[in-house]
C-alpha cells in the first residue's frame, strides 16, 4: 500500500513538473516574440501638406483608426482585463506616443506593424493597412501631423503569465501582424476611385472585413471570443436582397433592412458608415460580385 502511494506521488509530481515546465517554456517563447527587434526600412514616401490631402487623410482615419484610438485619437484603453493584462491603443496626437515620429516611422508602424523602437505592435491591424497605397498612407500621415495635441499618456502594453501562454498557444489569432507581413513587398497600388468592384475590393482589404467575415467573406469569426459570427456577405447571404441604398443605410444607422440591430461593439458599422456613398456602393458592388457561397460552417 505504501509503495503504491509513493509511486502515485512520484507520477503526480512528475506531471506537475511537466505542466509547469511547459507553461514557463510557452511564456518565455511568447516573450521572445514580443521583444524581437525588427529592422525595417520603409521605402521613402513624400507626405503632402496641402488642405486637400489633409482632408482626404482625415476621411481615411475616421474610418480606419478611431474605433481603437478614439474619436479625438488621444487613445483608448482598448483591451483591459485583470486576468490577461492591458493593451492600450496609444495617443496619436502630437503630444502622444508618436511625438518623435518621422514620416518613415509612421509608415513603419501603420503598414509594417513595427514601432520606432523596432518592436512588433500588438493588435494594430497592419496586415490590412499594408495594402494602403503610397498616396493614401501619405494623406493619413499628413492628417495625423495636423491633429491638435491632447495631453494624455498610456502605459506600455503589459500581459500576464496566462495571457502569454494563451497567446503562444494561438488563442488570439494573428496578434503580431509584423510576423506575417511580407516586409519586402513593394508598396501597394490603389485602383482608381469609382463605383467598381475593383475599388470596392481595395476598401474591403484595407478595412479588414475578412478578419471577421472569413477569408471568402461567406462567414467568419473575430478572434474575440465574445463576438458573434460575422455573417455571410456574398450573394449566398442576406445582402443580395438589400440593394446598395439599403446597404448604405444599414452602415449609417446600424439597422439592417431586415430590422436587425448590429452590435457596434463587434461590428464596426459606425466607422464603415464614415466612408462616402460612392465608397460604400463600391464595397456593395464588390461583395455582390463574389461567388454565391453557402454560409461557412465554423464548427467544422
Ligand atoms: C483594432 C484596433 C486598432 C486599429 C483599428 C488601429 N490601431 Fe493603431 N494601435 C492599436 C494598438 C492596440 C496599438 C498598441 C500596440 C503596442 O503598443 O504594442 C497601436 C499602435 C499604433 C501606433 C504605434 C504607436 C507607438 O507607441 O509607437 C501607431 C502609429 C498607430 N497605432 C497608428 C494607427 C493608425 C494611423 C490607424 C488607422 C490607419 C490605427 N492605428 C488603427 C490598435 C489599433
Ligand atoms: C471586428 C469584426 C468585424 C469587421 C472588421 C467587420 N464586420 Fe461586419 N459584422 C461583424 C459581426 C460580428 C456582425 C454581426 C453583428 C451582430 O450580429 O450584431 C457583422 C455584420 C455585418 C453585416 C450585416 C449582415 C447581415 O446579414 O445582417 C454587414 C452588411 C457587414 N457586417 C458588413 C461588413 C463590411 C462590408 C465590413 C468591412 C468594410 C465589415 N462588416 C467588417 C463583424 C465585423
Amino acid at each position: 500500500m505504501k509503495k503504491i502511494l509513493k509511486w502515485t506521488g512520484i507520477v503526480l509530481g512528475a506531471l506537475l513538473l511537466l505542466i509547469t515546465g511547459t507553461a514557463f517554456y510557452l511564456r518565455s517563447s511568447a516573450q521572445n516574440r514580443l521583444e524581437k527587434k525588427y529592422q525595417i526600412q520603409p521605402k521613402y514616401i513624400t507626405v503632402p501638406s496641402d488642405s486637400t490631402a489633409i482632408a482626404a487623410g482625415k476621411k481615411w482615419v475616421s474610418s480606419l483608426c478611431i474605433n481603437c484610438h478614439g474619436e479625438n485619437l488621444a487613445g483608448t484603453e482598448f483591451f483591459h482585463t485583470p486576468d490577461l493584462g492591458s493593451i492600450p491603443a496609444p495617443n496619436l496626437t502630437p503630444a502622444g506616443a508618436c511625438k518623435e515620429y518621422t514620416d518613415l516611422d509612421w509608415d513603419r508602424a501603420i503598414r509594417h506593424g513595427v514601432s520606432k523602437a523596432g518592436l512588433p505592435l500588438l493588435i494594430m491591424p497592419a496586415k490590412d493597412f499594408q495594402y494602403l497605397s503610397d498616396e493614401h498612407i501619405a494623406q493619413i500621415i499628413a492628417y495625423l501631423k495636423t491633429l491638435p495635441p491632447v495631453d494624455k499618456s498610456w502605459p506600455r502594453p503589459s500581459t500576464t503569465f496566462l495571457c502569454d501562454v494563451l497567446f503562444q498557444l494561438g488563442a488570439f489569432g494573428d496578434a503580431l501582424n509584423a510576423e506575417t507581413i511580407d516586409h519586402q513587398k513593394p508598396s501597394h497600388y490603389a485602383p482608381e476611385r469609382g463605383v467598381t468592384a475593383e475599388y470596392g475590393q481595395y476598401v474591403v482589404k484595407v478595412f479588414g472585413c475578412k478578419t471577421c467575415h472569413g477569408e471568402n467573406l461567406n462567414g467568419g469569426k473575430d478572434p474575440n471570443p465574445e463576438a458573434p459570427m460575422g455573417p455571410n456577405l456574398t450573394p449566398g447571404g442576406n445582402l443580395v436582397s438589400w440593394g446598395d441604398t439599403a446597404f448604405i443605410a444599414a452602415m449609417r444607422t446600424g439597422i439592417t433592412p431586415m430590422g436587425k440591430e448590429l452590435n457596434s461593439k463587434f461590428m464596426p458599422w459606425k466607422e464603415i458608415g464614415n466612408f462616402e456613398d460612392d465608397q460604400l456602393k463600391a464595397i456593395y458592388t464588390f461583395l455582390m460580385a463574389q461567388p454565391n457561397l453557402p454560409t461557412a460552417d465554423l464548427k467544422k
